[in-house]
């Protein structure tokens, strides 16, 4: 047998379920006639409009499925502009682009890795229609200032919420603040409904009332009575929005089952995963070459991901070292599957080819030349985690020209 290749690794396994979790998932397997758009869905759906403070919400198959619905709900199109961060996951981004609407890029704040409403008003024009704004790694975005700009400009607001399930702004639930939010359950997130999954929140009735159509193939009921059910067929099929074609997005009753109960438990991941994020930090203090997203009073933080920024010039020893050496020696020498997260979209051939090849964001591609994300599990064992951390000491000492 070969030996393992790192003694810390990039874990794709979403959280592990408890015994109340598996025995739900096979409950439902039993008791879910039918398998989808059922009472687990209704339940689902119910839990998370009380949870997240939001008068609907549709279960959906993943937060890209959500972004989707977002992005043909806010009926944009060619001749129009959507702003979306520059420094994101493509699925930000990938629906808007397929409307025909032209994607321009927005620079992120260098301290907190954001898009704030600084980064955001130089890019609006008369063309513009929506913001996306992306609560990256897990923090909220400063979202009053956000809220101001796109009502004094009448701008649609969508928040990406994959990474930020659970956390708020002010007392303000994420997903709750914009016109639509997006949240995922696929298996790296903090929970996840069996590997995929999503969920789509929507703050106007009008809005709202188009996405049963949008999401399961343009089907509804027919208006009025019928004395024979059968009669003209089961059931009818049109268009919400003149021209807009229908998808099937649903998500099965088991995932939706499983998705009730991980809620029970998400404050408790929440703060297991904070009390993680304020232990690597304060284990790392002494070094000021590793720098943290700050985090705004009033910005809540998923601790989803943990991305540093590392920055050799901060200490006298290491001025002239970069990320890739620190890399270097934390994958080869100490066996930690550090990566590197996320191009600037523009430097993605599916973005330049598909013609937003361009844009102006220094900070994010600064930050894209200097970043380093951990393995941040919260399922992590404690033994992996102080690992982790004996060998970051012990790498960025001896880029210091020290010994440990
Ligand atoms: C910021 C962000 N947006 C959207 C998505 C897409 O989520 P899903 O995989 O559920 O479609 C992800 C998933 O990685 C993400 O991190």
């Amino acid at each position: 047998m070969t030996a393992p290749r790192f003694a810390v690794n990039w874990s794709g396994r979403g959280s592990q379920y408890t015994e109340d979790e598996i025995a739900t998932v096979v409950e439902a397997m039993r008791a879910a006639d039918p398998q989808t758009q059922g009472r687990f869905q209704a339940a689902f759906e119910r839990d998370f409009r009380t949870r997240f403070q939001v008068p609907h919400a549709f279960a959906v198959s993943s937060c890209t499925a959500a972004l989707e619905l977002a992005a043909l709900i806010s009926q944009v199109g060619p001749g129009d502009e959507v702003i979306v961060p520059a420094h994101t996951f493509a699925a930000s981004a990938i629906p808007f682009a397929r409307t025909g609407a032209r994607l321009v890029w927005a620079d992120m704040d260098p301290a907190t890795r954001l898009v704030t409403a600084e980064t955001l008003r130089p890019l609006i024009t008369d063309r513009t229609r929506v913001l996306v704004v992306v609560h990256l790694y897990g923090l909220v975005c400063d979202m009053d200032p956000i809220l101001a700009l796109a009502e004094a400009h009448g701008l649609l607001v969508v928040e990406d919420v994959a990474q930020a399930i659970g956390v708020g702004y002010k007392g303000r639930p994420a997903g709750s603040m914009g016109h639509f939010g997006c949240f995922s359950f696929h298996t790296h997130k903090n929970i996840t409904t069996l590997g995929e999954g999503g969920m789509l929140t929507v703050r106007d009735d009008a809005h709202a009332a188009l996405v049963p159509g949008l999401r399961h193939n343009g089907m509804r009921s027919y208006d009025g009575e019928r004395p024979r059910y059968w009669l003209p067929a089961m059931t009818n099929v049109d268009f919400d929005l003149d021209g807009v074609w229908p998808y099937n997005f649903c998500l099965g009753e088991v995932q939706c089952a499983l998705g009730s109960r991980m809620l029970e438990r998400l404050d408790h991941i929440t703060a297991t995963r904070a009390a993680r994020a304020e232990a690597f930090q304060a284990a790392l203090s002494d070094f000021p070459e590793m720098v943290f997203q700050s985090r705004p009073e009033g910005c809540g933080h998923a601790h989803h991901l943990m991305a540093v920024r590392y920055d050799g010039r901060r200490h006298p020893a290491t001025g002239n070292r970069h990320r890739d050496e620190l890399m270097t020696l934390l994958a080869e020498a100490f066996g930690i599957k550090v990566v590197v997260q996320y191009c600037p979209l523009y430097r993605y051939p599916l973005f330049a080819r598909g013609g937003f090849g361009a844009a102006r964001c220094p900070h994010a591609d600064e930050f894209f030349d200097a970043m380093i994300s951990f393995p941040f599990h919260q399922w992590m064992p404690d033994t992996e985690f102080a690992t982790m951390i004996a060998a970051t000491t012990a790498a960025l000492t001896r880029l210091r020209g020290e010994t440990a």
